[in-house]
Parts: C-alpha cells; sequence; structure tokens
C-alpha cells in the first residue's frame, strides 16, 4: 500500500515536471493590460493587422540608411531606429536594427538597457569603446574597443553603452532580437521621470545630497526622451 501511494506520487511528479518546459513569451512591450471581450479590440505593440491584399513593399522597407545623422545634440549620437514603429512590416516578426551615428571625440550613446532584446553591434566607421555590466554581484563590466569591421555583443537586458574614443565620426549597425527593444536610459529614466520620483528616495537610494539630486532632476527633467 505505502509503494502504491509512493509510485501514484511519482508519476504526478514526473507529470509535473513535464510542464515545467510551459513558459511564459518575452513581453513584446512594456505591459498589456487585460481587457475582456474583442469589442475594445487586441492591441499588441499598438498595431492591428493590415489587410494582406493592400500590403505593399513599401510596408517591408526603409531607405536613406547611407546618410549620416546630425549628432551636434547633449550626447553626441544620433539614432536612426527600425522598429516596427518605422517599418510597419516588422510587426510580430521579434526584429528590429538601428543606424547609430557618434559625434567625434566623445559622442556616446548614454548608460542604458533594452529590456526585451540582445543587441549585436557592427562597427563600420571610428573606432567605439563599448562595454556591458553583468547583472549579478560583482557586478562586472565587460569592455573592448571596436573599430571598423568589429562586432559586439549585448545580452538582453544589460547596462550598456558606446562611446566614441576616436577623433573622427563612427558609425555602427545595431540588430536586435525584438521588434520593440525598447531603450531604458538610466539617468533619464531615473532623474528625469515624470512626474518625478520622490528626491528622498534618490538620495538615499544614490546616497546622494539633496542638492546634488535637485540639480540632476533639474538637468534630466527637461529632456522629452
Ligand atoms: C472580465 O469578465 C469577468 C467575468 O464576467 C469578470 O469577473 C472580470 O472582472 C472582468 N474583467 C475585466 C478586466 O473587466
Ligand atoms: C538626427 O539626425 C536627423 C537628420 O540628420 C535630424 O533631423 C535629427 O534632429 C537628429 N536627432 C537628434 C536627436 O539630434
Ligand atoms: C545639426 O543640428 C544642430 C542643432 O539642431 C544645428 O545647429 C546644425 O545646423 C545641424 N547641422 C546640419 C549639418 O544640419
Amino acid at each position: 500500500m505505502k509503494g502504491a501511494h509512493f509510485l501514484v506520487a511519482f508519476l504526478l511528479l514526473v507529470l509535473s515536471t513535464s510542464y515545467v518546459f510551459a513558459y511564459d513569451p518575452s513581453p513584446l512591450q512594456d505591459f498589456c493590460v487585460a481587457i475582456n471581450g474583442s469589442k475594445d479590440g487586441v492591441f499588441v505593440n499598438g498595431n492591428f493587422c493590415k489587410d494582406p491584399m493592400i500590403v505593399t513593399a513599401d510596408d517591408f522597407s526603409f531607405s536613406g540608411l547611407n546618410i549620416p545623422r546630425n549628432t551636434t545634440n547633449q550626447n553626441g549620437f544620433n539614432i536612426t531606429l527600425l522598429n516596427v514603429d518605422t517599418v510597419p512590416g516588422l510587426n510580430t516578426l521579434g526584429i528590429s536594427m538601428a543606424r547609430i551615428d557618434f559625434a567625434a571625440n566623445g559622442g556616446e550613446t548614454p548608460p542604458h538597457t533594452h529590456p526585451r532584446a540582445t543587441e549585436m553591434l557592427i562597427v563600420l566607421e571610428g573606432t567605439l569603446y563599448a562595454g556591458f555590466v553583468t547583472s549579478n554581484q560583482p557586478y562586472r563590466l565587460i569592455t573592448k574597443v571596436l573599430n571598423a569591421g568589429d562586432a559586439f555583443v549585448i545580452p538582453i537586458g544589460l547596462v550598456h553603452f558606446q562611446f566614441n574614443i576616436g577623433n573622427t565620426n563612427a558609425v555602427a549597425v545595431a540588430a536586435f532580437n525584438s521588434q520593440n527593444p525598447g531603450v531604458l536610459v538610466i539617468a533619464n529614466a531615473v532623474f528625469g521621470s515624470n512626474p518625478p520620483i520622490y528626491p528622498d528616495v534618490l538620495v538615499n537610494g544614490f546616497q546622494l545630497d539633496r542638492d546634488v539630486v535637485n540639480y540632476l532632476q533639474e538637468k534630466f527633467g527637461d529632456n522629452s526622451h
């Protein structure tokens, strides 16, 4: 009798472990608030599907990626993102790409993460210092100096940056395994959120003086991105 109970328990265990392979798919967006019924529509990345009979090649294409972008701005970089917003045909296909221009002598993509994608960066022109930080303590910094023709992988979700250490413009192409990778720029998210995070949270969280927090919130609060 005892043996039979054990057998049943063992079989249940075997059956339940087979469900371990079922897991949630990666999210396509920051959140998806549930609604009942289809009358209000089902939005995935805010897009319905176009009737296949009226789809054209324009839905799947983008031009002008050979043209250098203007990098005269605060951080000295300019990103031309080919995602589901700019190339509608990418919807549901799980990929996006970007051209990134860096100003000479210090243009950079400031420390940021892509919550939903691994990135692969290929340098076409110039010299970039690129790095990412691992997510478990001790937080290791992994960096590499990249010249034209070099590629670098940034694993999904990790804080990373690219910095132009050359005295010429730099150009890179980035590929992401999501149609909507998300871009969380650390400084802007923490010090420039709307509405602002209660300063005491940042004074404690970052171990900063209150006037430093005020300064940073003023500096990043004006940014619209
Ligand atoms: C959806 O419908 C169920 C059953 O009628 C109800 O219990 C639930 O609260 C509804 N959820 C929403 C988000 O309206
Ligand atoms: C990026 O470059 C384009 C074209 O050169 C320009 O119109 C745009 O304002 C630039 N964006 C930023 C953030 O500088
Ligand atoms: C680049 O953008 C800056 C700032 O908006 C502007 O002053 C400058 O004229 C632009 N340069 C070109 C080549 O368009």
